[in-house]
């Protein structure tokens, strides 16, 4: 994390605190329609247009070490196959064998020379899908190899991280990353393997979920102990990239400062973490909360040792599945956490993270019903959470904004306040 950027997000910081309304211009939002978190209608655009254009994290690359090792996807709706190919490049292709549309793999995980579909054993080379055996080839007039190959989606890695997504003709992972990649590169994240994981269904709309943790105005009304707060939202500083993703750095609170023995909200320096092996990273992001957004689902707090990713899957309109996987850097001379058995550490991090995640679940579950009440209006949005007008904003261009009925449209405002 260069210094230039940490040195900018301080100056934002100071300036947050100091400001008595948002920065002279900003524009003033118009109200958010409940029925982009209500409506059928609205959810089938996402299912429609979103989802399938857009780059989504499906797993891990350690998952899938060698030629041949796989793993399912399913959480766009449709059978995903992702695989190690002979050359160590990482494939997609659609889970669905070209006969008769059996699933070609059926376990979750495996490894396999060839992709040999348990039905019939058509047979599909790891590169390029490409079919190669088909038993009683002679009972098929003119069967045309080519164009039964199995159909790809794309796919890429980046900071461990295998993305997908099924727009053949979509900008490279690395164009829509962009740069956000400032913020997450510093933490080596290739090298950081699964602690543990947590999975809940919540009866909200998935933008309800994610809507939660690109705020923190509501951090010290939920997540207050004692009456005392560690973070003070009133300094958070925002950072808005393009393609929808944003970043977020909160400072602690006086209470917190004082108890950790800093000078300031601003004394940001690395913190003793003891023998576990830290990534190089600014002394700010043990002195603050510092979190980043990956459009359109994913965000990351993160922490010297590891950070989890928080996932939001749309399961239909009024229902979302919010995973937790928390990522750390394993002790040295080893390449994995068990999660039976984690140090003391780490159970003592996964215990507060929890507790974080009960305190935003158990605000969130009530509030589709209650949002989906004539009395909600429209969603008034402040400065302060912009980054949730940023995620809509997003979501219309990719959804393409003349699809959206005109009342449900966001107004396109935020472009001149990106980062490039
Ligand atoms: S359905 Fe796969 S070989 Fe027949
Ligand atoms: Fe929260």
């Amino acid at each position: 994390m260069d210094d230039l950027l940490v040195g900018k997000i301080k100056a934002d910081m100071a300036y947050e605190f100091a400001r008595t309304a948002p920065p002279e211009g900003f524009p003033a939002f118009h109200d958010i329609s409940t029925e982009r978190h209500a409506s059928r209608a609205f959810h089938e655009l996402e299912q429609e247009h979103l989802w399938p254009r857009t780059w989504v994290i499906a797993g891990r690359a350690e998952d899938i070490p060698e030629p041949g090792d796989y793993f399912t996807f399913g959480d766009l709706g449709v059978p995903l196959l992702i695989v190690r190919g002979t050359d160590g490049a990482v494939n997609c292709y659609y889970n669905t064998c070209q006969h008769r549309g059996a699933p070609v793999v059926r376990d979750e995980r495996g490894s396999a020379r060839r992709l040999r579909c348990q039905y019939h054993s058509w047979t599909y080379e790891v590169d390029g899908g490409t079919l190669v055996s088909v038993p009683d080839e002679r009972d098929f007039v003119d069967l045309d190899w080519e164009v039964r190959c199995l159909p790809r989606a794309k796919c890429d890695v980046y900071a461990g991280f295998v993305f997908v997504n099924r727009d053949l003709d979509a900008a490279p992972l690395a164009d829509f990353i962009g740069p956000l990649a400032e913020m997450i590169d510093p933490f080596e994240a290739a090298q950081m393997r699964e602690v543990y994981r947590e999975s809940r269904i919540i009866p909200c709309n998935w933008k309800v979920t994610a809507e939660a943790f690109l705020e923190v105005y509501h951090f010290r009304h939920i997540h207050s102990h004692d009456g005392v707060s560690v973070l003070d939202n009133r300094g958070a500083a925002m950072g808005l990239y393009p393609n929808g993703h944003s970043r977020m750095v909160t400072p602690y609170s006086k209470q917190n400062v004082q108890r950790l023995g800093l000078d300031g909200w601003d004394d940001w320096k690395q913190l003793d973490h003891g023998s576990t092996p830290t990534a190089d990273v600014s002394g700010m992001v043990d002195c603050t909360s510092t979190a980043v957004s990956i459009f359109p689902n994913v965000i990351i707090p993160f922490g010297r040792i590891g950070f989890p990713i928080n996932v939001f899957w749309p399961i239909d309109a009024h229902t979302t599945r919010l995973d937790w996987i928390y990522y750390g850097l394993p002790a040295e001379g080893t390449d994995r956490f068990d999660p039976d058995a984690l140090p003391e550490a780490w159970e003592s991090r996964k215990r507060s993270y929890d507790a974080i995640m009960a305190e935003d679940e158990m605000n969130m579950a009530p509030m589709q019903t209650s949002m989906e009440s004539p009395a909600l209006r429209g969603i008034p949005i402040n400065y302060q959470e912009r980054r949730i007008w940023h995620l809509h904003e997003q979501i219309d261009r990719t959804i393409g904004v003349e699809r959206i009925p005109e009342h449900l449209r966001m107004e396109q405002v935020l472009a001149p306040y990106l980062e490039y």
